[in-house]
């Protein structure tokens, strides 16, 4: 069954590399999506460069520029109520919502984790996966709850460690997978695969009671323009 393209808004800090792999596949026809609205916190983030690249809506909120967390988030608010959004997903969107600001939102939103959830909530997820001699490390998608990181999680990649690999490489070697695990994701919500009915989050009409596993369950292919280790 075709849908309309589901209609996304992207929040993000940084490289934006998750915002460029999506608003190219939303261009070439292989993401269902409209990408209404994009949200960056950081006025000098490179990100900006692909938002504006793909002529997308881009609002730059600048925390710093507003007195307090309530300010800000209820001028986020506002540009994401008016673009009228069906999911909101956060690609590397380094601020922490208040649980208002998260339930005004409530099931509408997700977030790309660089950690096998529940494992290293927070920051800092690859020197930690290393410190703790794990063998494998990797990238969640889950839903966004008030308490921080720790939402349902609906998919994941896993990633072997290699000895020798530091935080630097790890990141390295995942973010590419990232942006496939992030997009496989949205994908189910825009052929309305997964839907999220009182927190719950449904898969083929069925509860999810597993995270999903990216090369396992859901598919998404590697873009020819990523270099995979
Ligand atoms: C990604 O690695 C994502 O997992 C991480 O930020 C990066 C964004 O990359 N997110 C978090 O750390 C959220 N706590 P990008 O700007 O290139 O899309």
């Amino acid at each position: 069954m075709s849908h309309k393209p589901l209609p996304v808004a992207v929040l993000f800090s940084g490289r934006g590399g998750n915002l460029k792999a999506m608003a190219l596949s939303a261009e070439n026809g292989q993401l269902n999506i409209a990408i209404r609205c994009v949200v960056c916190n950081q006025p000098s983030a490179p990100g900006i460069t692909h938002a504006l690249s793909h002529h997308l809506l881009t609002h730059v909120i600048d925390h710093r520029q507003y007195s307090d967390r309530q300010a800000f988030e209820s001028r986020l608010m506002e540009a994401l109520d008016n673009a009228q959004v069906e999911l909101i997903i956060l690609a590397g969107f380094m601020r922490v919502l208040s649980d208002d600001f998260v339930n005004h939102f409530a099931g509408k939103m997700i977030n790309l984790h660089p950690s096998l959830l529940p494992k290293y909530r927070g920051l800092d997820t690859y020197s930690r996966a290393l410190a703790a001699g794990d063998r494998q490390h990797g990238s969640s998608v889950h839903l966004v709850e008030p308490e921080l990181d720790n939402g349902p999680v609906i998919a994941q990649y896993r990633l072997p460690i290699k000895s020798g690999d530091t935080p630097e490489s790890l990141a390295q070697r995942l973010a590419p997978h990232e942006h496939r695990l992030l997009q496989a994701v949205i994908a189910l919500f825009a052929d309305r695969a997964i839907q999220v009915k009182s927190r719950q989050v449904m898969f083929n009409g069925q509860p999810l009671r597993q995270a999903l596993l990216l090369d396992h369950d859901i598919h998404w292919p590697i873009n020819d323009q990523e270099q995979i280790e």
